[in-house]
């Protein structure tokens, strides 16, 4: 018999987590991942405007392609980790273009983004040092800052006095590094990585930026947040995934000091006790960027910024509160957390799929829908969405 004390303990906690509306039921996609997909209980696509498919490159038939010819020449999976017998040459290829691509000089790759920060600090940093985190960071970068023996220190994400504090009172520790989010996913804001980096010359402390909601989208070619902010070549490491613009499958990087990267192969956990990423997701991977890096990533980053700004400003002319900001994320503020739950459920009804968070995952009192943006997007599948705001915020009082 499962053990009863336990049981109870979980039996209340999920009790609790359906009373104050946080208990997750997860939908089921029957089609691909895009702009409209299916869902296994309602006949009538949905428009989706919650996925991290930022250029749409998901469902991409050059990706699915490459894929697949990487499945028949390499096969399924590779029953390594990379330092016994898991290490292809399509593996070092991806690890090349993505230091090419970030302009680093080199790159190591890991299964997911949250594995890449995992293991970023246990065996880089120890007592006598100290590690300054952005109060937004992603949970994997809390997670991973856990695992290390230096002291943490956390700063108000957007707040450059208090970051700048910090660095100060932290003089007399042997290294100092700074960790941020490039974009803040709950809010769709960037960090403001030129004002971090000033910082960071000016207190000799470490920058590292993880840009898993920026990498293939913002900056002109799309080389994520330090490109936007021309601070490129002042970032120390970059971690990101590659399960959100780059192809939306899975896995992730830390790209950099080459001394750094090579530090990390000999002794970073998640990568050397964790198997290969199988070819198939490796060479989707790299197609991924040669998109990017192409004239169609180009026209697909226009796409996105176009999207963007046609839906933030038709939001607002319609009187919609939304966190200011030019990032495809769009957070619509409503405060009560009941109100954002039943608002995105009655606009699953309409055929538009959002999602509404609360707390503990944003602020009291700052419940909202975010709202996610493709390039793939039409603009006829924006305005449905719009209008599905509106008739759906006017019965909520939200909108006159
Ligand atoms: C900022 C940030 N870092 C890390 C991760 C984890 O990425 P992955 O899905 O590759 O583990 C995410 C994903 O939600 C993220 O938003």
């Amino acid at each position: 018999m499962f053990h009863p004390i336990l049981k109870n303990i979980l039996d209340e906690g999920i009790i609790e987590k359906k009373n104050n509306g946080t208990y997750k039921v997860e939908r089921i996609i029957t089609s691909p991942q895009s702009s409209q997909i299916n869902i296994n209980n309602k006949k009538e696509p949905l428009l989706n405007f919650c996925s991290n498919n930022y250029l749409g490159l998901s469902n991409h038939p050059e990706i699915i392609s490459a894929s697949k010819l990487a499945m028949d020449k390499y096969g399924f999976g590779m029953s390594s980790v990379r330092f016994i017998c898991g290490t292809q040459n399509i593996h070092k290829e991806l690890e090349n273009k993505i230091s090419q691509f970030l302009q680093t000089e080199d790159t190591i790759l890991f299964n997911s983004c949250f594995d890449a920060n995992g293991g970023l600090f246990q065996n880089l940093l120890s007592e006598g040092d100290v590690i300054i985190s952005a109060s937004l960071n992603h949970a994997s970068i809390i997670d991973g800052i856990r695992l290390s023996r230096a002291k943490k220190i956390v700063y108000r994400y957007d707040d450059m006095n208090d970051l700048s504090k910090q660095l100060i009172e932290s003089k007399n520790y042997r290294i100092k590094v700074v960790i941020t989010d490039g974009v803040f996913s709950m809010e769709g804001e960037l960090a403001p990585l030129d004002k971090i980096v000033s910082l960071c010359e000016k207190h000799q402390a470490l920058l590292i930026v993880d840009d898993s909601h920026a990498t293939g989208f913002i900056g002109e070619n799309g080389q994520g947040t330090p490109e936007y902010f021309s601070v490129q070549n002042k970032i120390d490491l970059y971690t990101s995934t590659l399960g959100k613009a780059l192809g939306g499958a899975i896995g992730g990087y830390i790209s950099g000091h080459r001394s750094i990267i090579d530090w990390f192969r000999n002794t970073s956990r998640p990568y050397l006790f964790s198997n290969s990423l199988s070819p198939s997701l490796v060479a989707g991977a790299i197609k991924s960027i040669d998109i990017i890096t192409s004239q169609e990533g180009n026209q697909l980053r226009k796409n996105l910024i176009s999207n963007t700004n046609y839906f933030r400003n038709k939001m607002k002319k319609n009187g919609f509160q939304i966190k200011e900001g030019i990032h495809p994320i769009v957070p619509i503020m409503l405060g009560d957390e009941k109100i954002s739950i039943q608002m995105a459920s009655d606009l699953l009804s309409e055929g538009i799929y959002v999602i509404g968070f609360s707390y503990p995952v944003v602020p009291k009192n700052e419940a909202r829908i975010r709202v996610q943006i493709s390039a793939i997007h039409t603009k006829y599948q924006i305005d449905l969405a719009i209008n599905a705001f509106v008739k759906i915020g006017k019965n909520y009082g939200i909108i006159k």
